[in-house]
């Protein structure tokens, strides 16, 4: 017996000694010397970039002017795991996409879908007791930030930072009006209750329950009461005549997503929307911001009314596929791949390309 254990063990040693040294080697061999000639090429590229940005000289020509609209909100961003640990929500043994949220049970099922994936999502909670609750957990938590949200006024803050005059669609409260750039200009009414979103962020590797997330990402919930309904867009359009912007911006039109409109609403809202940027004149580019969308009424109404009178588009690599199949005619992706690799989002954007192109040519 004492032999036979001993044999047991040293053959055990000898194999995690043997797979160690396979595994330093690797390391050893392949990753640093690979990282460091890449970190190296980067950063040629980058500084050569700055260097180029030098050599114009911006004070010579006048501030570019860019309108971006719609919405924003109040971020309060906490860790994900924390927030559910303190409201006592236990993992849910059963992870199920919701369009929706309706109560605690659907929360839980919601995050156990998006969590161990580590995909990003954004989805309206229609119970208010329950995002009530959850905002005020999250007021209690150590840890919680709080910032300026919502894709326009991000945006309209960093082209503020990079030189722009902007001019920016939503309907704030007058404390975060007051916090804005001098060169952002308003367009909109004044709330008192602005919306809020709560961020669920978490690391890659972080662990609730039996799940443990394969990337670093954000679950986002909202309850919005302004965003949906594009508020500042009459205010917005009448300010446009005299902003005359190179560059018209839209963006969060991802809060209409599965909000309980009423009949026709959000159909007048967007042919609203699509009677402002037809009229915006030629000379202004006009870019589409996408974002998370399940809807996939909404996505048909968007490609009717939006992308037509775009000359850009932007979105990340989760929500490409997502625009794709519904051009293909197939149902929305909820849950695309979070690492795709570069060369597979370049196939899709081209193809994306493609189809957008033939379609605008078939509308002449
Ligand atoms: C809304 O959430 C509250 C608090 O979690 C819960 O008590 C209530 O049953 C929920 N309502 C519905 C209709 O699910």
């Amino acid at each position: 017996m004492a032999v036979e254990g001993g044999s047991m063990s040293s053959r055990v040693k000898y194999g995690t000694v043997v797979s160690l040294v396979v595994v330093v080697f690797a390391y050893w061999y392949r990753s640093p010397v690979q990282d460091a000639r890449l970190d190296e090429r980067l950063d040629n590229v980058l500084s050569s970039l700055l260097r180029a940005e030098r050599k114009v000289d911006i004070d010579g020509f006048a501030r570019p002017r860019v309108a971006i609209g719609f919405g924003g909100c109040v971020d309060i961003i906490v860790d994900g795991v924390a927030l559910l640990d303190k409201i006592g929500l236990l993992p849910s043994a059963q992870p199920l996409h919701h369009d929706y949220i309706q109560n605690a049970e659907q929360l839980a099922q919601s995050f156990a879908y998006f969590f161990p994936p580590g995909a990003a999502s954004e989805r309206f909670v229609m119970n208010e007791t329950l995002f009530s609750q959850l905002v005020e957990a999250s007021r209690e938590l150590p840890d919680n930030r709080w910032s300026v949200g919502g894709n326009a006024p991000v945006m309209a803050g960093r082209m503020a930072i990079e030189g722009c005059e902007v001019l920016l669609g939503g309907s704030f409260s007058p404390d975060f009006t007051d916090v804005l750039s001098q060169h952002i200009t308003v367009a909109g009414e004044t709330v008192e209750e602005p919306d809020i979103h709560l961020i669920m962020e978490y690391p890659a590797g972080a662990t609730w329950g039996q799940y443990t997330s394969r990337r670093a990402n954000r679950y986002i919930v909202h309850s919005d009461d302004h965003n949906p309904y594009l508020t500042s867009m009459a205010e917005f359009e009448r300010k446009l005549q005299g902003f005359k912007p190179d560059l018209l911006v839209v963006g969060g039109l991802q809060m209409m997503d599965n909000f309980p409109f009423k009949q026709g609403e959000r159909e007048a809202l967007l042919g609203h929307l699509a009677k402002l940027l037809s009229s915006a004149p030629p000379e202004t580019g006009v870019h589409f911001e996408m974002a998370s969308f399940v809807d996939s009424n909404l996505l048909g109404d968007l490609q009717e009314l939006v992308l037509p009178w775009a000359d850009s588009l932007g979105m990340n690599e989760q929500e490409l596929p997502n625009l794709l199949s519904l051009l293909h005619g197939t149902a929305v992706t909820v849950l695309s791949n979070p690492n795709p690799r570069v060369a597979t989002v370049l196939d899709q954007m081209r193809e994306l390309y493609r189809l957008l192109t033939e379609r605008h040519r078939e509308d002449r």
